[in-house]
């Protein structure tokens, strides 16, 4: 497995590949890897030749305040873990490859950045948007490879990629959930065992909604008190959102009336967990 840290070695290499005719694929990641991001691993060996992955904490994604300086770096176990599954590249980049002295261009994605988790977030979508531009133009990959669990994320790329006219397709892959349902997320490493299954509830409260709503209720101000209700049950009380959105956008309903997400946003003590799924 090649390690590059510069952009110019990453060209290097994925040119000799195309030019060798083969497909790239790539899965952007911010390490602390977990099952989630190898399926997306996975997903790219099945569909492409060569899978490059990087490594970057991004810090413009970060707001003053949240976790960049504790966000987990474990970069050793990451390298192992990507050689046994099949991983070709590792781009693990400095902070001054990527926004070197003199940086000043960012990326504002339209209204579908500025809901939820942007309204949440201020600034972070323009700090995700801009590094997955850069990224995905550095890696000139033929797919690249995004989790459902960051719902909203998914949407931005889209957008942006659409946008920008980027000729990588985006390929979004289903959420990994723990044996209990708690899905897959470098910040659950966070929490301790009382959180841990307090956070339970995430999975839980989306199945109740699920339920709930294939058993008549479609008011979403109702599923929404509901899910809340769930939380609260496990002291889950520091809620950032409940959305139920028209599958696809970010546009809130009042009632359910064809494909839904169910998407939210907690306070676990410190951690900020975010799940979602789809209803209706
Ligand atoms: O989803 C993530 O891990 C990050 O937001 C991403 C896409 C790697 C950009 O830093």
């Amino acid at each position: 497995m090649i390690i590059a840290n510069s952009i110019a070695e990453v060209r290097a290499a994925v040119h000799s590949a195309r030019a060798a005719g083969e497909a790239i694929g790539f899965v952007p990641t911010m390490g602390a890897l977990h099952a989630g991001h190898l399926s997306l691993v996975d997903a790219s060996r099945a569909r492409c030749d060569r899978t490059v992955v990087s490594v970057f904490v991004n810090p413009t994604q970060f707001g003053p305040g949240e976790d960049l300086d504790r966000y987990p770096r474990t970069f050793r176990a990451d390298c192992e873990q990507l050689a046994e599954r099949g991983c070709w590249l590792v781009f693990a980049p400095s902070n001054e490859e990527i926004y070197p002295p003199g940086y000043e261009t960012f990326v504002e994605v339209g209204s579908v950045a500025e809901p939820w988790e942007g309204a949440c977030r201020p600034g972070h979508y323009r700090g995700v948007a801009t590094v997955v531009l850069k990224l995905l133009l550095m890696v000139g990959a033929d797919q690249a490879f995004f989790g459902q669990k960051d719902y909203q994320q998914s949407l931005v790329v889209r957008q942006l990629v659409a946008d920008f006219n980027v000729p990588t397709e985006i390929v979004i892959c289903p959420t990994v959930r723990e044996a209990d349902g708690l899905a897959m997320s470098s910040r659950n490493a966070f929490l301790n065992p009382t959180q841990r299954h307090q956070a339970r509830a995430l999975w839980k409260s989306l199945q109740l909604a699920e339920e709930l709503c294939q058993t008549g209720e479609r008011r979403t101000p109702i599923l929404a008190g509901r899910i809340r209700e769930c939380l609260a049950e496990a002291g889950i009380t520091e809620v950032d959102y409940i959305a139920l959105v028209k599958a696809g956008t970010v546009i809130a309903i009042d009632e359910v009336v064809g494909p839904t997400v169910v998407a939210l946003a907690v306070r676990v003590g410190q951690t900020r967990l975010i799940d979602n799924h789809q209803i209706g």
